[in-house]
């Protein structure tokens, strides 16, 4: 079964049990600081599984972009990418563990719905309890009713079934299906030999229900949520490698076309690197599409690191220096059907990887010199760091460049120059890459109302063209991207911030009302997010019909409830150009 029928299969499968389908919400989380991309399929969701109302009613399913480099180190094994796409069925204080559990079976195994996978191949893990949650034998009897031995399901602690995204936010005990790739077919495991099976990838697990009923501060399980809600995750790369019957992610028709690609331009037999070239070059090009620019901060310096690294492995296996742009194109003829977005900024893309190559390339040849003269001898901290900001060597190419020499590189040493190099009042990437979904903050809850504003303000002086490409906010500023082709004048930055601030003074009403999404149109709602929540959607007004409506904008909130609450002036730092025809403000309350 190829990769589309996969994913329509599943979508059509929960929405026949009465999903509402959403789209992907982009790569790059908006107004949520805490977090550099989306890593599952939760963390757009965050506010409904906290109780807010979903425009899409309490039964909703998706495909979600994520990306996940903690487990950069293992891409090129058989099941690990950088980027992937999670299948997600989710209730929201709607049906629990018996209904989850016999959705995801019946589309596992069903031939004529779902996936046709081989009962017989799956085991399931139950969480076995601790002082947070009791022992989850109700999940357990479940997939026993349905038909799973009890002898293939085992009980596991919180470090294998507890799922989080993070130090905090909603979480809970899961059940997780594993699936056994062995020719041969493993059979009745014990505890151990199961567990033993999984470190060797014998089998892979495919899936899970998370049971978020719970909430986590600091670390800690604090009590729990006002509902029970579910959260499947189905890794879409993995899933599909089981239905075609191959062992590795990169063997699936995801992948073929971009193996096929690198072939064409190397004849060395290095697998590895081969993967690591396919998993990066795919990841950019998502990364890119959803308006990432590589850099040396936070997400943009995440994105340069793997294309970095693509380009050292790409010559390792002695491909021709602009093939990364030649894989690009591969990738985007695969996804751009479906996420038009890439399609669309084509050009863009391949600009992007191309000229971060050429950028890389200046500095390789005099970095890999000086590589030659440090390595005689263990690398220190400062000498990793030089690599990096005189040659522009991400840490990692260091470590392997260190690795092939046989010689060690003292990475303490380097984060802490490089945390010292990254602006003061900014968590250094890495760190905040692990972090976890934070709460919205007073401030950026001003900054998401100070955009909206300042939206209005775009389409007042510079006209109905303006419209957003991206937003972020984090406590410190506001960013906005938005269709625009030439710079800013002086005159204009400071008509557009006038705007906004006399819109402060006038202590406006900032209310939501939820619509179908005809109405919205109809009352020429800025439609941010097209048709993201289906058919109802949220719609922000700031005014009343008494002071006259200033904005009016689809958009899941949360927002603060009068103008009067943005606390300073509302200042634009800096416009510029992201890409052709798209511009960039930051901008403060201060
Ligand atoms: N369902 C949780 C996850 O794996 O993302």
């Amino acid at each position: 079964m190829q990769s589309e029928e996969i994913r329509s299969r599943f979508l059509e499968f929960f929405k026949k049990r009465g999903h509402t389908i959403i789209p992907s919400a982009s790569l790059v989380p908006e107004n949520d600081s805490s977090v550099l991309f989306t890593t599952a399929g939760m963390h757009p969701l965050v506010p409904y599984i906290l109780g807010e109302k979903h425009p899409g009613g309490k039964r909703v399913a998706n495909v979600q972009k994520c990306v996940r480099t903690q487990d950069i180190d293992e891409v090129g094994d058989n099941t690990h990418d950088t980027f992937f796409e999670m299948l997600g069925n989710w209730s929201f204080g709607d049906y629990f563990k018996k209904e989850a559990i016999g959705f995801s079976y019946e589309f596992l195994t069903s031939k004529s719905e779902g996936l046709g996978l081989d009962p017989k191949r799956i085991y399931v893990t139950c969480f076995e309890g601790d002082e947070n949650a009791p022992k989850d034998t109700e999940s357990a009897e479940i997939w026993e009713s349905i038909g799973i031995p009890k002898d293939r399901i085992y009980f596991l602690p919180a470090k294998n079934n507890w799922w989080q995204a993070g130090e905090n936010g909603p979480c809970g005990p899961d059940t997780e299906v594993f699936y056994d790739l062995t020719k041969k077919g493993l059979g009745k495991m014990t505890k151990e030999e199961y567990l033993e099976a999984d470190s060797k990838q014998e089998v892979v697990e495919i899936g899970n229900d998370v049971f978020m009923g719970y909430e986590k501060k600091n670390g800690v399980v604090v009590g729990k949520l006002k509902q029970q809600n579910v959260d499947f995750g189905g890794g879409f790369e993995r899933l599909c490698m089981v239905s075609q019957g191959v062992t590795n992610v990169f063997a699936t028709d995801l992948f073929q076309p971009i193996m096929a690609k690198i072939n064409e331009f190397t004849t060395l037999a290095d697998e590895k690197a081969k993967r690591i070239v396919a998993d990066h070059i795919r990841t950019a090009v998502f990364m890119i599409g959803d308006g990432v620019i590589p850099s040396n901060t936070d997400a943009g310096y995440v994105l340069r690191r793997l294309l970095r690294r693509a380009v050292r492995f790409a010559d390792k296996l002695e491909m021709k220096h602009d093939s990364l742009s030649w894989i690009t194109e591969t990738v985007i003829e695969k996804y751009g059907h479906i996420y038009k977005n890439l399609a669309e900024k084509k050009d863009e893309i391949k600009k992007e990887i191309d000229a971060e190559e050429q950028k890389f390339r200046k500095t390789l040849a005099s970095g890999l010199k000086l590589f030659e003269k440090i390595s005689e001898k263990n690398i220190s901290g400062e000498e990793a760091f030089d690599l990096f900001s005189s040659h522009g060597f991400p840490l990692e190419v260091t470590l392997e460049l260190a690795k092939e020499k046989g010689k060690t590189v003292d990475v303490a040493g380097f984060n802490k120059r490089f945390k010292e190099h990254q602006e003061l009042s900014r968590k250094g990437a890495e760190q905040k890459f692990k972090g976890g979904l934070a709460g919205h903050s007073d401030k950026e809850l001003q900054y998401h109302t100070a955009t909206h504003l300042l939206n209005a303000a775009l389409h007042a002086i510079l006209g109905e063209h303006v419209m957003q490409k991206g937003s972020n906010i984090t406590p410190d500023r506001l960013r906005f991207d938005f269709v625009h082709t030439t710079k800013m004048t002086p005159e204009e930055i400071k008509k557009v911030e006038d705007f906004v601030n006399e819109k402060i003074t006038e202590k406006l009403l900032v209310s939501f009302e939820e619509m179908p999404i005809e109405k919205a149109r109809e009352l020429k709602a800025i439609g941010v997010f097209g048709d993201k929540y289906g058919e109802l959607v949220k719609v922000y007004s700031i005014g009343s019909e008494k002071t006259g409506i200033v904005s009016m904008e689809l958009c899941g909130g949360p927002h603060v409830t009068n103008t009067s609450e943005l606390k300073g002036t509302f200042k634009i730092q800096k416009e510029e150009a992201v890409s052709a025809g798209v511009r960039r403000i930051k901008a403060v309350l201060e």
